[in-house]
């Protein structure tokens, strides 16, 4: 402790130096063209697989035209993408009142646990709110524990929808 406090001490008189430079400040905003090639980036490394074409695609649908229904958003620290959520609010899906889904939630892997996927779905949460929607869904993989133990963090719990599926043939 005092070893510690000795060291933070400054000298009257002398400019105070910081030990570390503090992090760039993290900002949630929407996503821009410029940000795609590092979403793909992301997408890749989180999933093992680059989908150029998709996450064009979604750019030019959520990204060209964003609205508090519609979003893409990207978190955004010192120049570099750390993160992206997407979701949109859907009326009358599955015989339920609208409300917003999130799509898809990515952190970077070296940019985790350091809030910024909370601030990035704080943030979509936010835009759906505006869009005047009092419930937000989502859907994840049973295998994603990560991703569970994230959305049960914040708040987020099992809704009354059963995911039904069947294999077709050929
Ligand atoms: C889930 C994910 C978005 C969380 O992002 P993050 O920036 O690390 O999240 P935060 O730092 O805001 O963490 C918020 C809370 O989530 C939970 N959490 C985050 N990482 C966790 C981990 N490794 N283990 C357990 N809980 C965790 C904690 O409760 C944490 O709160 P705490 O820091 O107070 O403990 C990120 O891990 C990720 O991108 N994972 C891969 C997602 C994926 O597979 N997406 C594709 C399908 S959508």
């Amino acid at each position: 402790m005092g070893t510690k406090a000795a060291a933070n001490s400054v000298a009257p008189g002398r400019p105070r130096r910081p030990s570390s430079a503090a992090p760039p400040a993290i900002e949630v905003r929407p996503v821009r063209r410029g940000d795609v090639d590092a979403v793909i980036d992301i997408d890749a490394r989180v999933t093992g697989i680059e989908k150029r074409d998709y996450w064009r695609g979604l750019y030019r649908r959520y990204g060209e035209d964003p609205s508090a229904g519609r979003q893409f958003l990207v978190a955004e620290a010192g120049g570099e993408v750390l993160g992206f959520v997407i979701g949109e609010v859907r009326d009358w899906e599955f015989g339920s009142p609208p409300c917003g889904w999130v799509f898809g939630i990515d952190v970077r892997p070296d940019a985790r646990q350091a809030g910024v996927g909370s601030k990035l779905l704080a943030a979509i949460v936010d835009g759906f709110r505006r869009a005047g929607v009092g419930k937000v869904r989502t859907i994840l993989s049973r295998e994603k524990s990560l991703v569970l133990s994230f959305f049960r963090s914040q708040g987020m719990m099992a809704g009354p929808f059963i995911p039904l599926e069947v294999d077709l043939d050929g």
